[in-house]
């Protein structure tokens, strides 16, 4: 990919002059090749004869869940949004901005049609009236295959035109928050809504709206046409299912690996190569800022969905940064408050003040804990949304698990 250096006008300028303004698209599975090794035939039975709640069940068989971070069981969403009356919608969250996390990229610049299949088999399920697809701006290639995978779809009489809408983000971490999404979506600025009521109630344009990550979606299309053992099969550490790990850092082989939803960092480290030539195992960031850091002596714990809630973490969209004895805790901690600082909407004081002022405490040498913790109290109890009630999460985890540091 070329790097088109958006931070300067200049920058830009000089990218439309060199013509590196469109990203390289790579090599992909496009509709073609996807139809001849059997997709859309599973949309195209369902269409015919199919029934919403056999499909659900199938789903829910799997086991799936969310897979933006929150991990909600996946069929249970269908049951709120079709109990609701329509019009109904479906929203696809492809603003993957969580500081670490790149799965969706990877799918989507490899067989975008799963996303898409699964897309539609949801829609179908819930009767949705449209469909529209949120893509961070940043995933130039992404945004230029699905213009042409949407067009396809259409040429090929597979959805009626402008059934599905693509939709870009413009590089705020707070429109990936699905009430902001939704917001966006309607042209406003990205401000999250109170919750209840939930978004499959009242979502976009006020309507019930299935909302689904895209690695979501891309499971569903794959449970539909393998089956629901293509993830309940797989068994590890008591654990069931598969989950696709975003790993970086100081590992050997940074990338993403679809490994067991029971594997632990260690697993993690070993699928990514091992540790960077040189450098010792010290932390890792589980599943991106809010989850915080962890020490390398939690290293057999299953990386899945509550397991790491005794140690004050969660597993989240299973972005994994790996940190070496070269990095320091406390200045990780620190540079996740600053990005909650610099991200925050600012709808809401106990975030907007809480992260400026979480950032200007942490920089003293030694932390004053006792203040530090009534200030994530207070961000955790009176935030709108998950991304104040969340920003504490490094502060305490540094206290708890880094404490001669802090
Ligand atoms: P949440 O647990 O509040 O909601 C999860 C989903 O379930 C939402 O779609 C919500 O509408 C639905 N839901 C929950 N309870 C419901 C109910 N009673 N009735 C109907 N629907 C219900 O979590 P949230 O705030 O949506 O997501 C937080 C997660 O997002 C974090 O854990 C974090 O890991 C992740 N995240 C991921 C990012 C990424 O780039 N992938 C970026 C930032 C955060
Ligand atoms: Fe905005 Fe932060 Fe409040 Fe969320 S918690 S609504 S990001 S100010």
């Amino acid at each position: 990919h070329h790097f088109v250096d958006r931070a300067t006008p200049e920058g830009v300028l000089a990218a439309v002059r060199e013509g590196r303004t469109h990203a390289q698209v790579p090599g992909y599975e496009a509709l073609d090749a996807y139809r001849a090794g059997g997709g859309y035939a599973v949309l195209a039975r369902l269409r015919a004869s199919g029934d919403p709640e056999a499909v659900q069940a199938q789903v829910l068989a799997s086991g799936l869940r969310g897979l933006g971070g929150a991990g909600f069981p996946s069929g249970k969403k269908w049951s709120f949004v079709r109990a609701a009356e329509g019009p109904r919608y479906l929203a696809v969250n492809g603003d993957e901005g969580e500081p670490g996390t790149f799965k969706d990229r990877y799918f989507l610049e490899r067989q975008p049609h799963l996303m898409l299949e699964g897309m539609l088999i949801a829609a179908w399920a819930v009767d949705a009236a449209r469909c529209y697809v949120y893509m961070r701006d940043e995933y130039p290639a992404v945004l230029e295959i699905q213009r042409r995978e949407i067009a396809a779809l259409e040429r090929a009489g597979l959805v009626p035109p402008g059934y599905i809408a693509l939709r870009r983000g413009a590089g705020a971490y707070i429109c990936g928050e699905e009430s902001a999404m939704l917001e966006s979506i309607e042209g406003k600025r990205g401000l999250p809504r109170h919750r209840p009521p939930y978004v499959a109630q009242v979502g976009l344009f006020g309507r019930p709206t299935l909302v689904h990550n895209v690695e979501t979606l891309h499971w569903v299309a794959r449970v539909c046409r393998e089956g629901p053992e293509v993830l309940s099969s797989v068994e590890k550490n008591g654990r069931t299912g598969l989950r696709s790990f975003s790993v970086s850092g100081r590992v050997a082989r940074p990338g993403v690996y679809t490994l067991p939803a029971g594997a632990t960092i260690a697993d993690v480290i070993a699928a990514a190569g091992g540790m960077a030539a040189g450098h010792a195992f010290k932390a890792y960031q589980p599943g991106g800022p809010s989850s915080g850091l962890l020490p390398a002596a939690l290293d057999d714990v299953p990386l899945d969905f509550d397991m790491l809630q005794p140690h004050g973490s969660f597993i989240g969209s299973a972005a994994v940064v790996v940190l070496s004895d070269r990095d320091s805790a406390k200045a990780a901690a620190l540079n996740m408050l600053r990005f909650f600082e610099d991200e925050s909407c600012g709808q809401c004081t106990p975030c907007r003040v809480g992260c400026e002022k979480a950032v200007k405490l942490m920089q003293a040498e030694r932390w004053d804990r006792n203040l530090l913790e009534d200030l994530c109290q207070a961000m955790a109890d009176a935030s709108i949304c998950g991304l104040g009630q969340a920003a504490p999460n490094p502060i305490r985890l540094a206290i708890r698990h880094f404490p001669d540091e802090v």
